[in-house]
Protein backbone atom coordinates (compact mmCIF):
# COMPACT_ATOMS: atom_id res chain seq x y z
CA UNK A 1 0.00 0.00 0.00
CA UNK A 2 1.21 3.68 -1.11
CA UNK A 3 1.00 4.93 2.93
CA UNK A 4 3.44 2.48 3.88
CA UNK A 5 6.92 3.63 5.72
CA UNK A 6 9.08 1.81 8.39
CA UNK A 7 10.17 3.66 11.80
CA UNK A 8 13.30 4.15 12.91
CA UNK A 9 12.79 1.81 15.46
CA UNK A 10 12.12 -1.14 12.58
CA UNK A 11 8.25 -0.76 13.34
CA UNK A 12 6.29 -0.56 9.50
CA UNK A 13 3.76 2.09 9.81
CA UNK A 14 0.88 2.50 7.86
CA UNK A 15 -0.27 5.52 7.69
CA UNK A 16 1.07 6.65 10.33
CA UNK A 17 -0.08 3.52 12.73
CA UNK A 18 2.81 1.00 13.86
CA UNK A 19 1.83 -2.69 13.13
CA UNK A 20 2.39 -3.79 16.58
CA UNK A 21 -0.54 -1.45 17.71
CA UNK A 22 -2.57 -2.69 15.04
CA UNK A 23 -2.04 -6.04 16.39
CA UNK A 24 -2.54 -5.52 19.65
CA UNK A 25 -5.89 -3.77 19.33
CA UNK A 26 -7.30 -5.74 16.44
CA UNK A 27 -5.98 -9.36 16.66
CA UNK A 28 -3.83 -11.70 14.06
CA UNK A 29 -4.11 -12.44 11.48
CA UNK A 30 -5.99 -9.35 9.97
CA UNK A 31 -5.86 -7.61 6.68
CA UNK A 32 -5.06 -4.44 6.91
CA UNK A 33 -6.34 -1.68 4.03
CA UNK A 34 -5.38 1.18 3.33
CA UNK A 35 -8.02 3.38 2.62
CA UNK A 36 -6.50 6.31 1.34
CA UNK A 37 -4.72 4.34 -1.29
CA UNK A 38 -8.17 2.28 -2.08
CA UNK A 39 -9.49 5.80 -3.26
CA UNK A 40 -6.34 7.28 -4.62
CA UNK A 41 -6.35 4.02 -6.88
CA UNK A 42 -10.20 4.34 -7.70
CA UNK A 43 -9.14 8.08 -9.01
CA UNK A 44 -6.43 6.77 -10.86
CA UNK A 45 -8.42 4.46 -12.96
CA UNK A 46 -11.53 7.41 -13.19
CA UNK A 47 -8.89 10.15 -14.50
CA UNK A 48 -6.87 7.97 -16.88
CA UNK A 49 -10.44 6.88 -18.89
CA UNK A 50 -11.83 10.07 -18.54
CA UNK A 51 -15.50 11.66 -18.67
CA UNK A 52 -16.33 9.45 -21.66
CA UNK A 53 -15.70 6.08 -20.01
CA UNK A 54 -17.02 4.37 -16.87
CA UNK A 55 -14.96 2.13 -14.61
CA UNK A 56 -16.86 -0.57 -13.06
CA UNK A 57 -14.80 -2.19 -9.66
CA UNK A 58 -15.49 -6.02 -9.69
CA UNK A 59 -16.61 -6.82 -6.28
CA UNK A 60 -15.35 -10.49 -6.09
CA UNK A 61 -12.15 -9.16 -5.71
CA UNK A 62 -13.45 -7.74 -2.58
CA UNK A 63 -16.69 -6.32 -1.21
CA UNK A 64 -17.99 -4.71 1.95
CA UNK A 65 -20.55 -1.98 2.45
CA UNK A 66 -17.39 0.44 3.39
CA UNK A 67 -16.17 -0.46 -0.07
CA UNK A 68 -19.28 -0.06 -1.44
CA UNK A 69 -19.46 3.60 0.20
CA UNK A 70 -15.77 4.77 -1.35
CA UNK A 71 -16.71 3.11 -4.74
CA UNK A 72 -19.71 5.55 -4.69
CA UNK A 73 -18.60 8.73 -3.39
CA UNK A 74 -15.39 8.41 -5.88
CA UNK A 75 -17.57 8.18 -8.70
CA UNK A 76 -17.51 4.41 -9.55
CA UNK A 77 -19.54 1.81 -11.02
CA UNK A 78 -19.57 -1.40 -9.88
CA UNK A 79 -19.67 -5.14 -11.12
CA UNK A 80 -21.47 -7.79 -9.35
CA UNK A 81 -21.79 -11.31 -9.82
CA UNK A 82 -24.07 -13.00 -7.45
CA UNK A 83 -27.31 -11.83 -5.83
CA UNK A 84 -24.93 -11.79 -2.74
CA UNK A 85 -23.17 -8.85 -3.93
CA UNK A 86 -26.14 -6.73 -5.27
CA UNK A 87 -27.57 -7.12 -1.94
CA UNK A 88 -24.56 -5.65 -0.48
CA UNK A 89 -24.06 -2.68 -2.74
CA UNK A 90 -27.88 -2.19 -2.68
CA UNK A 91 -27.65 -2.33 1.24
CA UNK A 92 -24.92 0.40 0.86
CA UNK A 93 -26.77 2.78 -1.16
CA UNK A 94 -24.68 2.20 -4.78
CA UNK A 95 -27.16 3.59 -7.34
CA UNK A 96 -28.84 0.51 -8.86
CA UNK A 97 -28.29 2.41 -12.32
CA UNK A 98 -24.44 2.30 -11.94
CA UNK A 99 -24.39 -2.04 -11.09
CA UNK A 100 -23.58 -4.15 -14.13
CA UNK A 101 -24.30 -7.50 -13.00
CA UNK A 102 -22.73 -11.00 -14.48
CA UNK A 103 -22.23 -14.67 -14.29
CA UNK A 104 -22.51 -17.39 -16.77
CA UNK A 105 -25.71 -19.20 -14.49
CA UNK A 106 -27.71 -16.72 -12.70
CA UNK A 107 -30.81 -18.08 -11.89
CA UNK A 108 -33.87 -16.77 -12.84
CA UNK A 109 -34.44 -15.51 -8.86
CA UNK A 110 -31.36 -13.85 -9.62
CA UNK A 111 -32.05 -11.80 -12.70
CA UNK A 112 -35.98 -10.96 -11.44
CA UNK A 113 -34.43 -9.39 -8.57
CA UNK A 114 -31.64 -7.36 -10.38
CA UNK A 115 -34.05 -6.08 -12.91
CA UNK A 116 -36.59 -5.38 -9.98
CA UNK A 117 -33.97 -3.43 -8.35
CA UNK A 118 -33.07 -1.64 -11.56
CA UNK A 119 -29.51 -2.41 -12.09
CA UNK A 120 -28.06 -0.74 -15.43
CA UNK A 121 -27.04 -3.37 -17.02
CA UNK A 122 -27.13 -7.12 -17.44
CA UNK A 123 -24.25 -8.91 -18.89
CA UNK A 124 -25.85 -12.02 -20.87
CA UNK A 125 -23.34 -15.08 -21.28
CA UNK A 126 -25.69 -17.65 -22.51
CA UNK A 127 -29.41 -18.00 -25.02
CA UNK A 128 -30.95 -20.00 -21.89
CA UNK A 129 -30.45 -16.57 -19.54
CA UNK A 130 -31.48 -14.08 -22.91
CA UNK A 131 -34.95 -15.58 -22.89
CA UNK A 132 -34.98 -15.34 -18.86
CA UNK A 133 -33.92 -11.98 -18.71
CA UNK A 134 -36.63 -10.85 -21.46
CA UNK A 135 -38.93 -12.97 -19.31
CA UNK A 136 -38.16 -10.97 -16.37
CA UNK A 137 -38.51 -7.58 -17.76
CA UNK A 138 -41.14 -8.39 -19.41
CA UNK A 139 -42.97 -9.44 -16.17
CA UNK A 140 -42.23 -6.46 -14.44
CA UNK A 141 -43.11 -4.13 -17.32
CA UNK A 142 -39.66 -2.84 -18.06
CA UNK A 143 -37.10 -2.71 -20.70
CA UNK A 144 -33.85 -3.98 -19.59
CA UNK A 145 -30.32 -2.93 -21.18
CA UNK A 146 -27.91 -5.50 -21.64
CA UNK A 147 -24.78 -6.53 -23.19
CA UNK A 148 -23.22 -9.55 -24.47
CA UNK A 149 -20.36 -11.15 -22.68
CA UNK A 150 -18.38 -12.50 -26.19
CA UNK A 151 -15.32 -15.32 -25.93
CA UNK A 152 -13.01 -13.54 -28.35
CA UNK A 153 -10.48 -16.38 -28.66
CA UNK A 154 -7.59 -15.11 -27.34
CA UNK A 155 -5.13 -17.13 -25.12
CA UNK A 156 -4.02 -14.61 -21.93
CA UNK A 157 -0.69 -15.20 -20.33
CA UNK A 158 -2.09 -15.95 -16.91
CA UNK A 159 -2.77 -19.50 -14.90
CA UNK A 160 -4.92 -21.66 -16.54
CA UNK A 161 -7.94 -21.35 -13.67
CA UNK A 162 -8.15 -17.93 -14.76
CA UNK A 163 -7.58 -17.24 -18.56
CA UNK A 164 -11.48 -16.87 -19.25
CA UNK A 165 -11.13 -15.70 -23.35
CA UNK A 166 -9.96 -19.01 -24.86
CA UNK A 167 -13.00 -21.46 -26.77
CA UNK A 168 -12.26 -23.85 -24.69
CA UNK A 169 -14.02 -22.57 -21.18
CA UNK A 170 -17.59 -21.92 -19.51
CA UNK A 171 -18.03 -18.42 -20.47
CA UNK A 172 -19.51 -16.38 -22.50
CA UNK A 173 -20.92 -16.57 -26.35
CA UNK A 174 -18.32 -17.63 -29.04
CA UNK A 175 -17.37 -15.00 -32.15
CA UNK A 176 -16.48 -18.29 -33.77
CA UNK A 177 -19.72 -19.87 -35.43
CA UNK A 178 -21.57 -16.74 -35.12
CA UNK A 179 -23.09 -17.14 -31.51
CA UNK A 180 -22.72 -13.85 -30.23
CA UNK A 181 -24.34 -12.66 -34.03
CA UNK A 182 -27.12 -15.23 -32.86
CA UNK A 183 -27.46 -13.16 -29.49
CA UNK A 184 -27.58 -9.96 -30.88
CA UNK A 185 -30.51 -10.99 -33.25
CA UNK A 186 -32.25 -12.76 -30.67
CA UNK A 187 -32.00 -9.77 -28.14
CA UNK A 188 -32.99 -7.17 -30.96
CA UNK A 189 -36.33 -9.60 -31.07
CA UNK A 190 -37.25 -8.97 -27.74
CA UNK A 191 -38.94 -5.22 -26.97
CA UNK A 192 -38.80 -5.91 -23.24
CA UNK A 193 -34.71 -5.79 -24.06
CA UNK A 194 -32.64 -3.25 -24.96
CA UNK A 195 -29.00 -3.66 -26.28
CA UNK A 196 -26.34 -1.67 -25.51
CA UNK A 197 -22.93 -3.00 -26.57
CA UNK A 198 -20.72 -6.30 -26.08
CA UNK A 199 -18.23 -7.45 -23.63
CA UNK A 200 -15.57 -9.28 -23.08
CA UNK A 201 -13.12 -9.96 -20.35
CA UNK A 202 -10.10 -12.14 -21.59
CA UNK A 203 -8.77 -13.25 -17.91
CA UNK A 204 -7.28 -12.00 -14.69
CA UNK A 205 -3.46 -11.11 -13.32
CA UNK A 206 -2.41 -10.19 -16.89
CA UNK A 207 0.95 -8.24 -17.39
CA UNK A 208 0.89 -7.61 -21.31
CA UNK A 209 -1.24 -5.67 -23.47
CA UNK A 210 -1.47 -7.61 -26.64
CA UNK A 211 -4.41 -10.14 -25.57
CA UNK A 212 -6.61 -6.63 -24.82
CA UNK A 213 -5.69 -4.60 -28.56
CA UNK A 214 -6.61 -8.01 -29.54
CA UNK A 215 -9.99 -8.61 -27.66
CA UNK A 216 -10.51 -4.60 -28.28
CA UNK A 217 -10.31 -5.14 -32.05
CA UNK A 218 -12.69 -8.05 -32.34
CA UNK A 219 -15.15 -6.60 -29.85
CA UNK A 220 -15.37 -3.52 -32.76
CA UNK A 221 -15.67 -5.73 -35.85
CA UNK A 222 -18.17 -7.81 -34.13
CA UNK A 223 -19.99 -3.96 -33.09
CA UNK A 224 -19.35 -3.29 -37.40
CA UNK A 225 -21.36 -7.05 -38.02
CA UNK A 226 -24.39 -6.04 -35.54
CA UNK A 227 -24.81 -2.88 -37.68
CA UNK A 228 -24.44 -4.63 -40.69
CA UNK A 229 -26.57 -7.10 -40.14
CA UNK A 230 -29.41 -5.61 -37.67
CA UNK A 231 -29.24 -1.84 -38.40
CA UNK A 232 -28.70 -1.20 -34.64
CA UNK A 233 -24.93 0.86 -33.94
CA UNK A 234 -24.14 -0.31 -30.39
CA UNK A 235 -23.06 2.49 -27.80
CA UNK A 236 -21.43 0.60 -25.30
CA UNK A 237 -18.08 -1.74 -25.02
CA UNK A 238 -16.74 -3.33 -22.15
CA UNK A 239 -13.07 -4.49 -21.95
CA UNK A 240 -13.21 -6.06 -19.34
CA UNK A 241 -10.69 -6.44 -16.09
CA UNK A 242 -7.54 -8.21 -15.38
CA UNK A 243 -4.48 -5.89 -15.39
CA UNK A 244 -1.91 -7.29 -13.38
CA UNK A 245 -0.11 -6.00 -9.80
CA UNK A 246 2.74 -6.66 -8.38
CA UNK A 247 2.87 -9.98 -6.32
CA UNK A 248 6.76 -9.26 -6.38
CA UNK A 249 9.29 -7.34 -7.37
CA UNK A 250 9.73 -9.13 -10.53
CA UNK A 251 5.97 -8.26 -11.39
CA UNK A 252 6.07 -5.41 -13.74
CA UNK A 253 2.85 -4.13 -13.75
CA UNK A 254 0.99 -1.83 -16.80
CA UNK A 255 -0.61 1.52 -15.05
CA UNK A 256 -3.88 2.63 -15.94
CA UNK A 257 -3.28 5.40 -18.13
CA UNK A 258 -1.25 3.83 -20.20
CA UNK A 259 -3.87 1.45 -20.50
CA UNK A 260 -6.45 3.41 -21.30
CA UNK A 261 -4.39 5.29 -23.82
CA UNK A 262 -4.08 2.26 -25.36
CA UNK A 263 -7.38 0.82 -25.66
CA UNK A 264 -9.00 3.99 -27.01
CA UNK A 265 -5.95 4.61 -29.73
CA UNK A 266 -6.95 1.31 -30.54
CA UNK A 267 -10.63 1.23 -30.55
CA UNK A 268 -10.97 5.00 -31.99
CA UNK A 269 -8.96 3.20 -35.27
CA UNK A 270 -11.29 0.45 -35.78
CA UNK A 271 -14.33 2.57 -35.46
CA UNK A 272 -12.94 4.99 -37.60
CA UNK A 273 -11.51 2.10 -40.14
CA UNK A 274 -15.62 0.29 -40.18
CA UNK A 275 -17.44 3.90 -40.36
CA UNK A 276 -18.80 3.26 -36.88
CA UNK A 277 -19.11 5.91 -34.05
CA UNK A 278 -16.82 5.48 -31.22
CA UNK A 279 -18.93 3.73 -28.44
CA UNK A 280 -18.56 4.51 -24.26
CA UNK A 281 -15.66 2.33 -23.07
CA UNK A 282 -16.20 0.73 -19.55
CA UNK A 283 -13.52 -1.86 -17.90
CA UNK A 284 -14.09 -3.71 -14.65
CA UNK A 285 -11.06 -3.67 -12.56
CA UNK A 286 -10.80 -5.62 -9.59
CA UNK A 287 -7.65 -6.66 -8.69
CA UNK A 288 -5.96 -3.33 -9.74
CA UNK A 289 -7.54 -1.60 -7.63
CA UNK A 290 -8.01 -3.22 -4.30
CA UNK A 291 -4.95 -5.39 -4.41
CA UNK A 292 -2.46 -3.24 -3.39
CA UNK A 293 -4.26 -1.57 -0.84
CA UNK A 294 -3.81 -4.59 1.67
CA UNK A 295 -1.57 -6.40 3.68
CA UNK A 296 -2.23 -9.56 5.52
CA UNK A 297 -0.62 -8.81 9.29
CA UNK A 298 0.37 -12.67 11.22
CA UNK A 299 1.92 -13.63 14.17
CA UNK A 300 5.12 -16.27 13.91
CA UNK A 301 4.18 -19.22 15.83
CA UNK A 302 6.82 -21.71 15.11
CA UNK A 303 10.13 -21.29 13.18
CA UNK A 304 11.33 -25.12 12.30
CA UNK A 305 14.68 -25.49 10.25
CA UNK A 306 15.26 -28.09 8.21
CA UNK A 307 18.96 -28.90 8.15
CA UNK A 308 20.20 -28.15 4.29
CA UNK A 309 16.41 -27.62 2.59
CA UNK A 310 14.81 -24.37 4.39
CA UNK A 311 13.08 -23.33 7.53
CA UNK A 312 9.40 -23.70 7.59
CA UNK A 313 8.05 -20.53 9.94
CA UNK A 314 4.54 -20.95 10.88
CA UNK A 315 2.26 -18.43 11.20
CA UNK A 316 -1.48 -17.88 12.60
CA UNK A 317 -3.36 -17.75 9.24
CA UNK A 318 -2.93 -19.67 6.25
CA UNK A 319 -4.66 -21.30 3.57
CA UNK A 320 -8.14 -20.09 5.22
CA UNK A 321 -7.10 -16.67 4.70
CA UNK A 322 -5.26 -16.53 1.34
CA UNK A 323 -5.64 -19.76 -0.86
CA UNK A 324 -3.94 -18.31 -3.78
CA UNK A 325 -0.66 -19.86 -3.75
CA UNK A 326 -2.30 -23.16 -3.19
CA UNK A 327 -4.51 -22.65 -5.85
CA UNK A 328 -3.03 -21.09 -8.73
CA UNK A 329 0.80 -21.34 -7.82
CA UNK A 330 0.68 -17.60 -6.92
CA UNK A 331 3.79 -15.75 -5.36
CA UNK A 332 4.10 -13.32 -2.42
CA UNK A 333 6.57 -11.71 -1.01
CA UNK A 334 6.94 -11.64 2.79
CA UNK A 335 8.43 -8.90 5.62
CA UNK A 336 9.34 -9.02 9.06
CA UNK A 337 7.19 -5.94 10.11
CA UNK A 338 7.40 -5.52 14.15
CA UNK A 339 11.45 -4.40 14.43
CA UNK A 340 14.34 -4.29 13.01
CA UNK A 341 17.09 -7.44 12.35
CA UNK A 342 20.32 -6.44 11.51
CA UNK A 343 20.63 -11.16 11.32
CA UNK A 344 21.38 -12.75 8.15
CA UNK A 345 18.71 -13.85 5.59
CA UNK A 346 17.73 -17.17 5.99
CA UNK A 347 15.42 -19.12 3.64
CA UNK A 348 11.47 -19.57 4.79
CA UNK A 349 8.63 -20.57 3.36
CA UNK A 350 5.67 -19.01 5.32
CA UNK A 351 3.03 -21.63 6.13
CA UNK A 352 -0.49 -21.36 7.50
CA UNK A 353 -1.91 -24.07 10.37
CA UNK A 354 -3.97 -26.21 8.54
CA UNK A 355 -3.93 -29.55 8.55
CA UNK A 356 -2.39 -30.09 4.85
CA UNK A 357 1.20 -29.62 3.68
CA UNK A 358 -0.34 -27.71 0.93
CA UNK A 359 -1.08 -24.88 3.29
CA UNK A 360 1.49 -22.54 1.70
CA UNK A 361 1.46 -18.84 1.92
CA UNK A 362 4.95 -17.83 0.41
CA UNK A 363 6.72 -20.42 -1.13
CA UNK A 364 10.55 -18.91 -1.24
CA UNK A 365 11.50 -15.80 0.25
CA UNK A 366 13.99 -14.73 3.20
CA UNK A 367 13.77 -13.71 6.24
CA UNK A 368 16.21 -12.66 9.02
CA UNK A 369 17.93 -15.69 10.49
CA UNK A 370 16.91 -14.69 14.58
CA UNK A 371 12.99 -14.43 13.11
CA UNK A 372 11.47 -15.88 16.77
CA UNK A 373 7.76 -17.04 17.79
CA UNK A 374 5.81 -13.77 18.41
CA UNK A 375 7.40 -11.99 15.38
CA UNK A 376 5.12 -10.20 13.22
CA UNK A 377 5.68 -10.73 9.27
CA UNK A 378 3.62 -8.91 6.95
CA UNK A 379 2.88 -10.45 3.38
CA UNK A 380 1.78 -7.34 0.93
CA UNK A 381 -0.93 -7.30 -1.57
CA UNK A 382 -3.38 -9.75 -0.38
CA UNK A 383 -6.47 -6.74 -0.81
CA UNK A 384 -7.78 -9.03 -3.85
CA UNK A 385 -8.97 -12.71 -3.60
CA UNK A 386 -8.09 -13.24 0.01
CA UNK A 387 -10.67 -12.21 2.17
CA UNK A 388 -13.26 -12.44 -0.58
CA UNK A 389 -12.11 -16.28 -1.37
CA UNK A 390 -11.01 -16.92 2.60
CA UNK A 391 -12.67 -20.04 4.10
CA UNK A 392 -13.75 -21.75 7.08
CA UNK A 393 -11.51 -24.63 6.69
CA UNK A 394 -10.74 -26.43 10.06
CA UNK A 395 -13.37 -24.27 11.59
CA UNK A 396 -11.13 -21.24 11.12
CA UNK A 397 -12.08 -18.19 12.25
CA UNK A 398 -12.17 -15.71 9.35
CA UNK A 399 -10.07 -12.11 9.94
CA UNK A 400 -11.26 -8.84 10.15
CA UNK A 401 -10.55 -6.50 7.83
CA UNK A 402 -9.28 -3.13 9.34
CA UNK A 403 -9.17 0.05 7.15
CA UNK A 404 -6.74 2.67 7.68
CA UNK A 405 -7.64 6.50 7.39
CA UNK A 406 -5.66 9.46 8.17
CA UNK A 407 -3.63 7.97 11.12
CA UNK A 408 -7.16 6.19 12.65
CA UNK A 409 -8.19 2.49 12.06
CA UNK A 410 -11.40 0.43 12.31
CA UNK A 411 -12.60 -2.54 11.69
CA UNK A 412 -15.25 -2.55 8.49
CA UNK A 413 -15.39 -6.59 8.31
CA UNK A 414 -15.13 -7.82 11.77
CA UNK A 415 -13.30 -11.26 12.60
CA UNK A 416 -15.64 -14.23 12.67
CA UNK A 417 -16.10 -16.18 16.43
CA UNK A 418 -17.23 -19.12 17.16
CA UNK A 419 -20.54 -17.81 17.74
CA UNK A 420 -20.74 -17.22 14.00
CA UNK A 421 -19.34 -20.22 13.54
CA UNK A 422 -22.14 -22.45 15.62
CA UNK A 423 -24.59 -20.23 14.71
CA UNK A 424 -25.54 -22.01 11.23
CA UNK A 425 -24.88 -25.49 12.72
CA UNK A 426 -28.38 -26.23 13.18
CA UNK A 427 -28.27 -29.94 13.90
N1 LIG B 1 -14.83 -8.72 -15.02
C1 LIG B 1 -15.18 -10.01 -15.07
C2 LIG B 1 -16.29 -10.41 -15.95
C3 LIG B 1 -14.49 -10.96 -14.31
O1 LIG B 1 -14.83 -12.24 -14.39
C4 LIG B 1 -13.43 -10.56 -13.48
C5 LIG B 1 -12.68 -11.51 -12.67
C6 LIG B 1 -13.11 -9.18 -13.43
C7 LIG B 1 -13.84 -8.29 -14.22
C8 LIG B 1 -12.03 -8.62 -12.56
O2 LIG B 1 -10.77 -9.12 -12.87
P1 LIG B 1 -9.47 -8.49 -12.16
O3 LIG B 1 -9.34 -7.08 -12.65
O4 LIG B 1 -9.71 -8.54 -10.70
O5 LIG B 1 -8.38 -9.36 -12.60
N2 LIG B 1 -9.63 -15.67 -7.92
C9 LIG B 1 -8.66 -15.38 -8.97
C10 LIG B 1 -9.15 -14.32 -9.93
C11 LIG B 1 -10.48 -14.67 -10.55
C12 LIG B 1 -10.98 -13.55 -11.43
C13 LIG B 1 -12.40 -13.76 -11.79
N3 LIG B 1 -12.98 -12.75 -12.62
C14 LIG B 1 -7.34 -14.96 -8.33
O6 LIG B 1 -7.27 -14.90 -7.12
O7 LIG B 1 -6.36 -14.73 -9.03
Amino acid sequence: AQGVARGADGVVTVQDLAVTRLAEEFGTPAYILDEADFRARCRAWKDAFGPGADVYYAGKAFLSRAVVRWLAEEGLHLDVCSAGELATALDAGMPAERIGYHGNNKTPAEIERAVAAGVGRIVVDSFQEIARVAHAARALGVRQKVQIRVTVGVEAHTHEFIATAHEDQKFGLALAGGQAEEAARRILGHDSLELTGVHSHIGSQIFDMAGFEVSARRVVELLGRIRDEHGAELPEIDLGGGLGIAYTPADDPREPQEVAKRLAEIVGHECDAAGLRTPRISVEPGRAIVGPTAFTLYEVGTVKPLEGLRTYVSVDGGMSDNIRTALYDAEYSVALVSRASDAEPMLVRVVGKHCESGDILVRDAYLPADLAPGDLVAVPATGAYCRALASNYNHALRPPVVAVRDGAARVIVRRETEEDLLRLDVG
